[in-house]
C-alpha cells in the first residue's frame, strides 16, 4: 500500500468555524501571540492564557468535522495514511481517522508543569487551581512560541517514509513544522490545498490545488483513489 502523509493547519478546520491564525480574520489579528501563547505568558497572566485557551476548547467541542476531514478518512482503505496536523482541535479523530499525530498539542487536554508526561483530559474550563497529581497548576497541552515541539523527530519519521504528502490549509509561516515537508523523500509527490497562494518551501514536485479545503480535498481524495483503480 502507498503511503499517504496529510500535514494539515489551521485551515483544515475553518469551514467547522474555528478560525485560523493568519487570515484578515485571524486569532492573530484580535490576540497578540506574546499575551497568551508563550511561556512568559503564562509567567505574568497565566489566567488570561487559561482563558484564551477555555475559549478554543469550547469551540472546538461545538464545531464538527467537516467535508474535509471525512474525506481523508476513505482515503484509510485504499493507502497507508498518516496525518500530522498542527491543530489543537481533534476533528480528524472525530471524522474517524485512526493515525492522528499532533504537531501542537491537543486543548482537550491538560498537563501538568512540572511533568510534561502527566496529561489529563479537561472537562469543561481549566482554572487557576486546577492541579496535577504532583500539585502544580495545570497548563493546556499545546505548544507555545518558543517551547520545543517534542514529537517532531516522530513526525520526521512518519514523513521519511511519505509517497505522497497532501498539505491543507497552513501558511507554512511557523518552524520546525513548516520544514517537515521537506523530509519527504525526493521522489514524493506533493499536493497542497489551500485558497491562498502559499509559497513554495522548496520542493520540486508540487502541484497546488487553490480551494478551499471542502472543495479541494474530495477531489484531491477522489483523484487519489481512481489512480489506484486504473
Ligand atoms: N481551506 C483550506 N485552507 C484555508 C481555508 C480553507 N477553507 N481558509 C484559510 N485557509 C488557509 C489560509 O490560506 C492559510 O494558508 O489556511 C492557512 C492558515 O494559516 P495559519 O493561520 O498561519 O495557520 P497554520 O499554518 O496552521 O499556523 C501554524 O501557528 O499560531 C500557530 O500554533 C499555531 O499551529 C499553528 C501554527
Amino acid at each position: 500500500m502507498k503511503k499517504i502523509v496529510v500535514f494539515s493547519g489551521a485551515g483544515m478546520s475553518a469551514e467547522s468555524g474555528l478560525r485560523t491564525f493568519r487570515d484578515s480574520d485571524g486569532l492573530w489579528e484580535e490576540y497578540d501571540i506574546h499575551e497568551v501563547a508563550t511561556p512568559e505568558a503564562w509567567q505574568s497572566n497565566p489566567k488570561m492564557v487559561l482563558e484564551f485557551y477555555n475559549m478554543r476548547r469550547r469551540q472546538v467541542i461545538e464545531a464538527q468535522p467537516n467535508e474535509a476531514h471525512v474525506a481523508l478518512k476513505e482515503l484509510e482503505s485504499h493507502f497507508e495514511l498518516h496525518i500530522i496536523t498542527q491543530n489543537i482541535d481533534d476533528l480528524h479523530e472525530r471524522a474517524g481517522s485512526k493515525s492522528v499525530l499532533h504537531l501542537h498539542g491537543d486543548v482537550r487536554l491538560a498537563r501538568s508543569s512540572v511533568d510534561e508526561a502527566l496529561l489529563y483530559p479537561v472537562e469543561g474550563d481549566l482554572n487557576i487551581g486546577n492541579q496535577c497529581e504532583m500539585g502544580s497548576q495545570l497548563r493546556p497541552h499545546v505548544v507555545w512560541f518558543g517551547e520545543g515541539v517534542p514529537v517532531f523527530p516522530d513526525a520526521v519519521n512518519i514523513m521519511e517514509n511519505a509517497d505522497i504528502v497532501l498539505t491543507i490549509g497552513t501558511s507554512l509561516n511557523v518552524y520546525p513544522a513548516a520544514s517537515l515537508v521537506t523530509y519527504a523523500p525526493p521522489q514524493a509527490e506533493h499536493i497542497v490545498v489551500d485558497p491562498a497562494e502559499i509559497r513554495n518551501p522548496g520542493i520540486e514536485n508540487l502541484r497546488t490545488i487553490q480551494k478551499p479545503a471542502t472543495e479541494g480535498v474530495p477531489l484531491v481524495v477522489n483523484e487519489l483513489i481512481a489512480s489506484i483503480k486504473n
